[in-house]
């Protein structure tokens, strides 16, 4: 016997900080998609608050392509995920890979902070889908090459991760014991005096 996903969803939600948005803290990364499709008004909503993100210079470096099950392009991400990922991603209803620009439009310099702005509009993307009631799960783990090949990006462009999106399923519906303890394990993150600093190596008094 294993967590429900109502139960899971209930652990994994991090301690409460009153002010700190909700969707901030109920984020997670699940393995285990429900059979239930993504409205395309829910799409439209999770790549509206992508296109809100700050970038460099407002270039908007990131370009979205995604695929519904089914679908050529769903294929062609779900065949270059590595095997791990394999093993679960393909319940979800939605595979979207992230790229980004890596040179100025207007003048071909190299943009330094591509892969930046696009893990921001990725954030944005990954809290939308949160509020909206769905989950999301990214994926560095692919075959980076056979993507750029399979979908035809182009040279220019920089590969970010492959994000799995839909409704949390349920634990037990993994295949996988180690996948299913994995789930239903507690979420860790380091304490805020390891990464925000006063000066180097001095941690912030924060209370
Ligand atoms: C850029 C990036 C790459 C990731 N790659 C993988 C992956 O290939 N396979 C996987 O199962 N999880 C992957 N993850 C998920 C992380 O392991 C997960 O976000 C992290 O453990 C924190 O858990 P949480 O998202 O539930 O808070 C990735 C996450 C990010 C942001």
């Amino acid at each position: 016997m294993t967590l429900s996903a109502v139960e899971v969803k209930k652990l994994k939600q991090a301690p409460p900080l009153e002010g700190v948005l909700p969707v901030v803290l109920s984020r997670w990364s699940p393995r285990s998609f429900a059979d239930r499709d993504v409205s395309p008004a829910d799409l439209r909503r999770v790549f509206e608050a992508a296109r809100w993100a700050a970038s460099s210079s407002n270039e908007q470096p990131w370009k979205f392509l995604f695929g519904t099950r089914n679908t050529p392009t769903y294929t062609k991400i779900f065949e270059c995920l590595v095997g791990f990922n394999q093993s679960w991603a393909g319940s979800a209803p939605v595979l979207i890979l992230g790229v980004t620009n890596t040179k100025f439009t207007h003048n071909g310099v190299a943009n330094g902070y591509a892969l930046y702005d696009l893990g921001a509009a990725a954030s944005y993307l990954t809290l939308q889908a949160a509020a909206l009631g769905l989950s999301s799960h990214q994926m560095a783990g692919y075959d980076h090459d056979a993507a750029r090949k399979a979908l035809e990006i182009p040279e220019d462009y920089a590969l970010g991760s492959v994000i799995a999106l839909g409704y949390q399923g349920e634990p037990a519906a993994l295949n996988h014991e180690q996948l299913i303890e994995r789930e239903v394990a507690p979420r860790s993150r380091k304490p805020l005096d390891e990464f925000v600093f006063t000066a180097w190596g001095e941690a912030a008094d924060l209370g």
